[in-house]
This record gives structure tokens, sequence and C-alpha cells, in this order.
């Protein structure tokens, strides 16, 4: 295992870097492309093991994937339709992620084989109730495993499929999320692409809508209105066409940039072509009603989703307040944003992300003890918490902080350390590569000093 040590970065960082392609995307155009019944090409900048693992998972189900590695990655996908793919020999291992077993979940729901999705220690003990309850109410069989969590009994993975030539087909679904979830969204959506009737969903607020944008785009009879969204199969060919896309950069991993440029004075940092989905992009207002001066210039469209350039100058902040509908539009970027209130005016809240405390880690607990560490206090609440910022004041220094696995906690400790008065050391680092394989050296880009050890 891998540790990062950073020194104090007392000069401001500079540049104009590109971060990895949005890792929401990318899932979604490979699972897609393998149900399609064309040639696809997908270009991304960087991906990291998340997205792998989808692609291997593909592989396993007969499908013909090429990655061509260069400055840029072409991966090409001979679809296989709908119906086209075949048992895989072995498990599909998920690793660390979520979004693969949840998304593969929906798609392996609708197929007349059986096969078995696992993955690693920690996605091995998050909650896949979420999917397994509404995917078996359409007539799927699935069965789950009953795992002892730090938040009780749950049902997790593996999750094993059932699948034969005699089953009959999933049936229509009329289902309330009760959380605002992508990943429960996408599952049952790809698993409507299968049944003989209506997906109709709603959730409390509208989560990242990348599966619906892309389905309308490769004309699957789909509408959203507001946070409710109906597929209805009816008079649709069930043929999705071959499509090229160059993925969006991931506005997630332009957060932490961004955040970088809020921590060290002076900076001035740019990201290139980034997602600017309006779901995705919470951040981005919650930094702008803390008073900072985001520059977001809009560049076209891939597929139905904007792509813009994203300029942060440093500035002092106010506060960092998230709830509500601006809470789900920033989920994964909390842990990014909790580092910009720590060096905050005032005192920030955050409400309603009972949710992040099942992501990759109890987010809610591992951000508070980041925090502490680096002297910043913070009460903790079922569904957030209060920081309050040390204004211009430098963190405490020579810490070493854990990354718990957690690929979004390791880069907020970084972040955190080149605010420090001394320097600090990142333990358990290799997670990074889950979501931003290339974290270090775009940091060191932009001037930060950090030493592998
Ligand atoms: C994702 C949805 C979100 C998010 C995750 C990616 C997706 O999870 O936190 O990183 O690509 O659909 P939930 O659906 O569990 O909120």
């Amino acid at each position: 295992v891998t540790s990062l040590r950073i020194q104090p970065q007392r000069t401001p960082l500079v540049g104009l870097v590109p971060v990895p392609s949005d890792k929401s995307i990318l899932h979604r155009a490979l699972l897609l492309a393998a149900l399609s019944n064309g040639p696809c090409t997908i270009h991304a900048s960087s991906f990291g093991d998340d997205n792998e693992r989808t692609l291997t998972a593909l592989r396993q189900l007969g499908v013909e994937v090429h990655v061509q590695e260069g400055r840029e990655k072409t991966i090409t996908i001979r679809g296989r339709g709908l119906f086209g793919l075949s048992a895989p020999k072995e498990p599909l291992d998920c690793g660390n992620s979520g979004t693969s077993m949840r998304l593969l979940a929906g798609l392996l729901a609708g197929q007349t084989f059986s096969s078995q999705l696992i993955g690693d220690a920690s996605l091995s003990k998050r909650p896949m109730a979420r999917i397994v309850a509404p995917l078996s109410a359409r007539g799927a069989r699935i069965s789950g495993t009953t795992t002892e969590t730090a938040k009780g009994t749950e049902l997790c993975a593996p999750l094993t499929f059932q699948g034969d030539e005699e089953q009959p087909p999933l049936q229509a679904l009329v289902y309330d999320l009760p959380m605002a979830s992508a990943q429960v969204k996408s599952a049952l959506l790809l698993s409507g692409l299968y049944a003989h009737g209506v997906t109709r969903l709603s959730e409390p607020y509208l989560s990242r809508d990348h599966t619906e944008r892309m389905l309308q785009h490769l004309g699957v009879p789909l509408r959203g209105v507001g946070n409710t969204v109906d597929l209805d199969p009816a008079g649709w060919s069930g043929s999705l066409p071959g499509f090229e896309l160059k993925v969006p950069g991931d506005v997630s991993a332009a957060a932490f940039m961004m955040a970088a440029g809020l921590l060290v004075p002076g900076s001035r940092i740019g990201c290139k072509n980034v997602g600017i989905n309006r779901t995705r992009t919470g951040m981005v207002d919650a930094l702008r009603l803390g008073g900072v001066t985001l520059k977001v210039t809009p560049h076209g469209e891939s597929l139905g989703e904007p792509v813009a350039e994203m300029f942060v100058q440093h500035a002092a902040i106010k506060t960092i307040d998230l709830a509500g509908e601006l809470l789900v539009r920033s989920i994964d970027e909390v842990p990014a944003l909790a580092v910009v209130a720590a060096v905050a005016e005032g005192d920030s809240h955050i409400k309603d992300a009972h949710e992040l405390r099942a992501k990759e880690s109890d987010r809610i607990a591992a951000i508070a003890r980041l925090l502490r560490a680096f002297g910043v206090a913070c009460e903790e609440a079922p569904d957030g918490m209060r920081i309050h910022g040390q204004g211009d004041a430098r963190l405490v220094g020579g810490v070493t902080a854990d990354s718990e696995g957690d690929h979004r906690i390791a880069m907020a400790a970084c972040l955190l350390a080149l605010r420090g008065d001394t320097a600090s050391t990142v333990t358990n680092v290799d997670c990074i590569g889950t979501s931003f394989p290339r974290f270090v050296g775009t940091l060191r880009a932009l001037g930060a000093v950090i030493d592998v050890v």
C-alpha cells in the first residue's frame, strides 16, 4: 500500500489541467454500447479502476471490447444487441465500484442466464436491498447475502441472478424510490429495457440523469418530468443504434482541483472539458453561494451532456452550506466541499446527507475524523455535520491521515495537507486510482510538492 508525503503549499497552485473522464457517464456508455446493435466508439481521456470493472464484466459477458491506449483512450465495442450477451463463466467482480454492481444488476435481471456479482470488502458491506427489492418486484430472481455491517444487518453482495430460457419476461414497475439514487434509478431503467410494460419511477429529488439522457439519445421512448421518469417500451423496436461518444471530464474530479485552488492563497486553476450536467453541479452553486467566483465557460455538448471549461481563483469563502436538492446535486463532492468549509470564515452546515453514510466509506464519520486530525472542529449529526471554518489560518501539520480505503477521503486528506503548517502523510492512497489515477501528477503539475513513500 502506498502513502503520500505532502509538503505545505506556500506558493500558488497555477495551471490548466485535464481531469479523467466522467465515471458515471463512462459506465453507462460502456453498458449501452454492449447492448447496442452497432459498432460503438468511446473516446475517454483517462479512467480508473471502477470503469475498468464494468469493462471487464462486459468482456466476461461475451462482448468484444478493444481499448487503444494513447494520450487518450479509444474504446471500441461491438454491440451484441439487447439479447446477445452470454453467460459468464466466473462471477463478475465489481471491485470497489457500487455503480458497476448496481447498474449491472439491472442489466443481469433481464437475462435468460444465471450470473453472480461480487465486490471488494467495502462494496460487500454496502446496501443492495435498494435494488434487489424493486427488481424482484418486477419478477427478477435475485438473492443477496445477509451481512452484519456497522449499520446492522443488510442485504449485500454477492448477488446471484437466476435465469433460464423458460422464464417469463420482467413486468411493469411503478416505484417511488425511498432516496434520490441514480444507481437505483439506472438499474431499474436498464431492467425496463427488458420488461413487458412501463417503468415509472419517482425520486425525492432528481439524481444525476445521465442514463435518461443517453437512452433518449439512442431512441428509447423515455420521458423525464421533474423528479419522475417514464420508460414505455410499447412500440419501440428494441434496438439501440451504435454510437460515438467523447466522454466529458468528471466534474467530481474537477471539484478537487477547484477546492485545491481555494485552499492555497493566490491560486488560479482551470479544468478543461468538464461535464456540467445540472444534476451534477451543486458544487458550483454551493461555492458561488459561499462567495467564490467560479467561471464556467460552456463549449458544446456530447451526446446530450453539456461540457465547459471551469476556472477558479483563490478567494475568501463565507460558508459552504448543503441541504436538500443542492446536497443531491453535489453528493460526491461533499468531501471536497468540506475541505473548503474548513478554511471558510464562518460555520458551514451539511444536512440531509444520510446517503453519505452508505458510500465507499461512512463519509460523514470519515470526513469528521479527517477534519479533526487537521485541527478543524466539527460536530457530526446523523445526516451531516457542522464545520467550524478556520478562516485564513494555516491548519495543523505533521498529521498522518488514513484514507479508510475511500478515494475521495484520500484526496480530501491530500488537500488539507497542502494547507498544514508542516508536512503531512496520507496513508493507504491506492484507492485514488478508482476514480482519478493521475491525481498526484495533476497536483504536481499545478506546483504541489508530493512524494510517494
Ligand atoms: C452514481 C450515483 C451516486 C454517486 C456515485 C455514482 C452513478 O450514487 O454517489 O458515485 O453513477 O449513478 P447513488 O445512486 O447511490 O446515490
